[in-house]
């Protein structure tokens, strides 16, 4: 099954080609080419969402497919996900039978279904998603789940090549925790640094203590940037991390230590309200590019004047969400590519 997971479950030919296509349609901008006429995606959204689900839709509908967006809970069933769930509670619908039924009507389903955040085990384990897929038929996209977001990493790569000229090698990549009011997943950190990696950048996680991302993510990203030249570190003083950064990637995510215990989770966060990108900040840099997943707590996680200032790429980032997407079909549909 042509399921997109994670692009780690995937060979660099398949990630290389895929982001070949993103540039190539991110040239092109706001094409309408039609090669998936006759296709439909249906695209779940246990989360809420503006970007993914906008540029999925858009993505759709200007390659041909039809896109049908469902919200559990929202006008559909809500969904129990465990094997030998006892189905007593506000849960009228098995995953069981409702991946099996939408793999009947669709030729692919986009699923967005983020982390518990108390339960590290599952999350980092992908479970819920991985349930998702196992149920399916039809092709599984991942739309953002517990511990990674594909759609966003291809986009992010994109924005890169596109700001560096087409040769991010050896440039420094800053992937920088911030304050956030709530505890956040680690899906788009993850992606960031794997995607950073790849593109043999040396990649510097800022982070404060006891927020690590995942010895498995990291030491995955660190064969990657071996394998590309470049470098994987770590930094618990957002300052020095930045200073001579080439690419600025804010995001906050929940911390690792106290994860499990999301009291301890929100009194150890409330300490670390100075971990946000300020003009004093970029200015440490080499010129550098600031970049951000959205959306974006303005004045929290970055003051106005760095997402209002000449080196914000955080909407051309945005932008390439929508190419991104349509690479992503393609890569899932097995479908020509684009002209041009
Ligand atoms: N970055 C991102 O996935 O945005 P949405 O949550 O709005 O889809």
């Amino acid at each position: 099954m042509n399921h997109l997971i994670g692009w780690h479950h995937l060979d660099h030919a398949e990630w290389n080609q895929a982001l070949k296509s993103s540039l190539r349609l991110g040239q092109q901008g706001k094409a309408w080419d039609r090669r998936a006429e006759g296709k439909s995606l249906c695209l779940m959204f246990f989360n809420p969402s503006l970007r993914t689900r906008a540029s999925m839709e858009v993505a759709s509908a200007q390659l041909g497919a039809r896109a049908t967006t469902i919200s559990p809970g929202a006008g559909t069933w809500q969904m129990a996900f465990d094997d030998g769930a006892v189905m007593d509670g506000p849960e009228a619908e098995h995953i069981q039978e409702a991946v099996g039924v939408l793999s009947k009507y669709f030729d692919a389903i986009g699923v967005r279904v983020f982390a518990s955040l108390s339960d590290y085990h599952k999350d980092s384990r992908e479970y819920l998603i991985n349930r998702f897929a196992a149920a399916a038929d039809v092709p599984v996209i991942n739309l953002e789940s517990a511990f990674c977001h594909p759609c966003q990493e291809l986009a992010d790569a994109s924005t890169i090549m596109e700001a560096l000229d087409g040769d991010p090698r050896g440039r420094k990549f800053v992937l920088t925790w911030c304050y956030h009011p709530k505890a956040l997943p680690m899906a788009v950190a993850n992606s960031a640094v794997s995607m950073a990696a790849r593109l043999g950048m040396d990649v510097v996680v800022a982070r404060p203590e006891g927020y690590e991302l995942d010895e498995t993510v990291m030491n995955r990203a660190r064969q990657y940037a071996e394998a590309a030249g470049g470098s994987l570190t770590e930094s618990t003083n957002q300052d020095e991390a930045l200073a001579g950064a080439h690419v600025v990637y804010a995001k906050s995510w929940a911390g690792r230590a106290v994860y499990d215990d999301p009291d301890a989770e929100a009194a150890s966060r409330a300490q670390l309200h100075d971990w946000r990108v300020t003009e004093e900040r970029m200015s440490r840099t080499d010129n550098g590019v600031f970049m951000h997943c959205l959306p974006v707590r303005r004045n929290v996680v970055v003051d106005d004047g760095v997402l209002d200032g000449p080196h914000a790429i955080h909407l051309r980032q945005a932008e390439y969400r929508l190419y991104a997407q349509k690479a992503i079909l393609e890569s899932v549909w097995n479908l020509k590519s684009a002209p041009g």
